[in-house]
């Protein structure tokens, strides 16, 4: 079996819910339920006994060394943090426990059970460090993608604590013998992703009927990955990939946030019309501080090493994107109920003066 941490968010109830359609290999998911973790995306296992869910953080040593030792994993994959840039920016101390702390407290625990592990089971054990393309920082327009050798520069509170745990998964390999393996991965989208994001967001918004917050000048540049594709290729990296290495996983996909937008209102007004286009509800708003201008993934290594490619082009991923959130309201007005109201009031309401 697999220990998975963070697997009620939404690229581990992704990797969860895919990885037990595809194996029948169980899954022990250890996560805290933050406002981010939502035990209705593992709905469907319910009554399944392949998947056990602990509710439980990664800092809590004493709780991880029990799973470990109860359930003897062959590997941790490494879901778990906070992942938000602006909740980074206006509340960081999240992202320092989880981030680097949370990390650093999983990694002692994987290090103590190996070292009780057979010759066998220790060979065969392996650490995945779910990472992100934003530990490298920006890029200007004409500059080459980030490759696995780019130097480190982040720039948000987030890219900071992931810059960090990565930098503790290599050298845990490097001075302890963890079989770690790191993806950095660029933007993800699709189902069950938390309307805190740019593109749930967005869909979300228009639905109701709302602005659309467009930062700064729209033209910052993302590299989007649709979540299966990332899903996948860390399947591969898991499978296939070289211990003590990183790879770059990216969608070979740059687009402005203007026109991610843009793209998101035609396929709504496609699938979902309304009486006015929804494009009247674009608005520019304050942009975010020390804002990363473009990021992108050059993903070669682990299509040369591991024969990973995207499947899904960015009109495949983001229909299928829409038109999972369009039939799913239930599942967007509860997230969107409680806590989700105050946090819109915090990153948005200060924006408004600067409406343009
Ligand atoms: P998310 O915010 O949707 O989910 C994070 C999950 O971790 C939640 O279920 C939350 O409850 C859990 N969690 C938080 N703190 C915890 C703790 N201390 N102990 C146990 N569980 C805890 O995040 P996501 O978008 O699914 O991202 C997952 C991972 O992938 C993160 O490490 C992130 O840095 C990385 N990543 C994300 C993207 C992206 O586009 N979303 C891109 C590249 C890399
Ligand atoms: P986001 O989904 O938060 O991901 P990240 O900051 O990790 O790249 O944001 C993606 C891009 O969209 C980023 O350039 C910020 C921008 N953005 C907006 O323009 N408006 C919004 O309301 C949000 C949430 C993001």
């Amino acid at each position: 079996m697999i220990l998975v941490t963070g697997g009620a968010g939404f690229i581990g109830s992704n990797f969860v819910l895919a990885w037990l359609s595809d194996s029948d290999e169980p899954v022990i998911n250890l996560d805290k339920l933050t406002y981010a973790g939502n035990p209705d995306n593992l709905a469907p296992l319910r009554d399944d006994p392949r998947h056990v869910f602990i509710r439980g953080d990664i800092g809590d040593r004493g709780l991880v060394s029990r799973l470990l030792q109860q359930h003897r994993p062959r590997a941790v994959v490494h879901f778990a943090a906070e992942s938000h840039v602006d909740r980074s920016i206006h509340g960081p101390a999240d992202f320092i426990r989880t981030n680097i702390d949370g990390t650093f407290s999983l990694l002692e625990a994987s290090r103590d059970y190996l070292g009780r592990l057979s010759a066998a089971d220790r060979a065969a054990f392996r650490f995945l460090h779910v990472s992100t393309d934003e530990v490298y920082g920006t890029l200007g327009p004409n500059d080459p993608p980030f490759s696995e050798s780019t130097a480190f520069a982040p720039n948000s509170p987030y890219a900071a604590s992931k810059a960090a745990s990565d930098h503790l998964v290599r050298a845990w390999h490097h001075t302890y013998g963890l079989p770690v393996l790191t993806g950095n991965c660029s933007n993800n989208y699709g189902p069950l992703q938390f309307p805190e994001k740019l593109i749930p967001l967005m869909i979300a918004n228009a639905l109701a009927g709302k602005p659309l917050p467009v930062y700064g000048d729209g033209r910052q540049v993302r590299d989007w990955l649709y979540i299966g594709d990332h899903c996948a290729a860390l399947c591969r990296v898991l499978e296939a990939g070289t211990p003590g290495e990183t790879y770059n996983i990216g969608g070979w996909n740059e687009k402005a946030n203007i026109d991610v937008v843009f793209t998101l209102c035609a396929l709504l007004e496609e699938l979902h019309p309304a009486a006015r286009p929804y494009r009247e509800l674009i608005t520019y708003v304050a942009d975010r501080p020390g804002h990363d201008r473009r990021y992108a993934i050059d993903a070669r290594k682990i299509e040369r090493e591991l024969g990973w490619r995207p499947a899904e082009t960015f009109e495949t991923g983001l229909r299928k994107t829409v038109q999972w959130y369009l039939n799913h309201p239930d599942w967007v007005a509860k997230v969107q109920s409680g806590a989700y109201r105050q946090w819109v009031e915090t990153n948005y309401a200060q924006r408004a003066g600067s409406l343009q």
